[in-house]
């Protein structure tokens, strides 16, 4: 029998400082009723991101989540019910459908994804992640053979990406992250030529021995002390990609700094840009392709991070901004029926 109930996650109350599980609560309601051009949709994975706790801040690309709303969050979902011309029970898509297990939403906000290899790969490494990764790397810092590459968060999500991207072009790769697994792990299984753990040894001075000749390209995912540290290393017209700040976004009170802008941008001849994925929308296409031949050889190995059932969103995303994740992290709602 069709399920009659559905389930979705609000933002009870905005967090007071770091995020806890209990700034959430789960609800159920009656399954959402598709209008006139509407999908209704049974979500399949929802996307865990260190972006989702940022939203609540405000001040960032979209929207801010406001308590007492269904917490946001890109999902791959598929089709049950559709009142559009353009999709048929079975489709797979891509939405902001937030933290619910089914949802209706106009067929104008629904992207149907074509199936590439697993269907979680829709939303790591032929998802935003991967597209992240791929456009921030290669056209913003566009490192050559022979340069050393930073990247920060590196066994994260987007980080991991970048990593194995960088060494694909012939650079020379350091990773950092919080802790000796997740070196050992970026070197052993990923490739990297070295990892620094920020939480033991200062990034500034680990550099001196594990970038040698300097950095050109930083990808920087976290801002403040790290960030720091990095600039104070980078060569003449070295190339900084600001990703993203996360370690800003669990806190009430972000840092200053840091220290070195614009004095060392300036004698250093630094290139500093930052960047949103969507910006590179029409190159979407060509990005997919490419990322999936990656994949499908295994020149980039595809970390995955799944936290099984809804209920478990929360802490799925509280882990991840403590840095519990390897990869990409995922919540797995169901699985398609067709
Ligand atoms: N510009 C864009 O269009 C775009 C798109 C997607 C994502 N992003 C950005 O990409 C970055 C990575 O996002 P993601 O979703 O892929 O997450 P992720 O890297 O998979 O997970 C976040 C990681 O950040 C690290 N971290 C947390 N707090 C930290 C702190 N205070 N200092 C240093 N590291 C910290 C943790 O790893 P450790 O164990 O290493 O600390 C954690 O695993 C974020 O800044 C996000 O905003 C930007």
């Amino acid at each position: 029998m069709a399920a009659t109930e559905s389930r979705q996650i609000t933002l009870s109350e905005s967090p007071s400082g770091k995020l806890l599980t209990s700034n959430f609560s789960l609800e159920t309601g009656p399954m959402p009723v598709p209008g006139d051009g509407e999908l209704l949709i049974r979500v399949l994975y929802i996307s865990i991101d260190a972006a989702n706790r940022a939203w609540m801040q405000g001040r960032t690309y979209r929207d801010q989540v406001l308590p007492g709303t269904k917490m946001a969050g890109g999902a791959l979902g598929e089709v049950i019910v559709s009142n559009s011309p353009d999709f048929a029970p079975g489709d797979i898509v891509e939405a902001d459908m937030g933290w619910c297990d089914h949802v209706a939403l106009p067929a104008s906000q629904v992207q149907k994804r074509k199936q590439r290899g697993p269907l979680t790969h829709l939303q790591s490494i032929l998802g935003i992640t991967g597209k992240t990764a791929y456009f921030g790397l290669l056209q913003i810092g566009n490192p050559h053979a022979g340069e050393t590459v930073v990247v920060s968060a590196a066994a994260g999500a987007v980080g991991s990406v970048v990593g194995q991207l960088a060494k694909s072009r012939g650079a020379r790769v350091v990773g950092i992250a919080g802790s000796d697994k997740k070196c050992a792990w970026l070197t052993d299984d990923l490739g990297f030529d070295a990892a620094i753990n920020y939480n033991t040894e200062p990034v500034m001075k680990a550099l001196k021995c594990d970038a040698p000749d300097g950095v050109d390209v930083f990808f920087d995912n976290v801002g403040g002390d790290i960030f720091e540290g990095v600039l104070f290393r980078m060569n003449t017209h070295g190339r900084i990609v600001c990703c993203g700040a996360v370690s800003q976004y669990d806190t009430d009170t972000p840092t200053h700094g840091p220290r070195g802008v614009p004095g060392l941008i300036v004698t250093k001849r630094l290139k500093v840009e930052g960047f949103i994925v969507t910006d590179f929308h029409d190159q979407f296409a060509k990005a997919e392709a490419e990322l999936a031949g990656f994949a499908a050889q295994g020149s980039i190995k595809v970390a995955e991070d799944i936290v099984e059932g809804l209920e478990n969103a929360p802490q799925a995303l509280v882990g991840l901004l403590s840095g519990e994740n390897f990869g990409k992290r995922l919540v797995h709602v169901a699985d398609p029926q067709s």
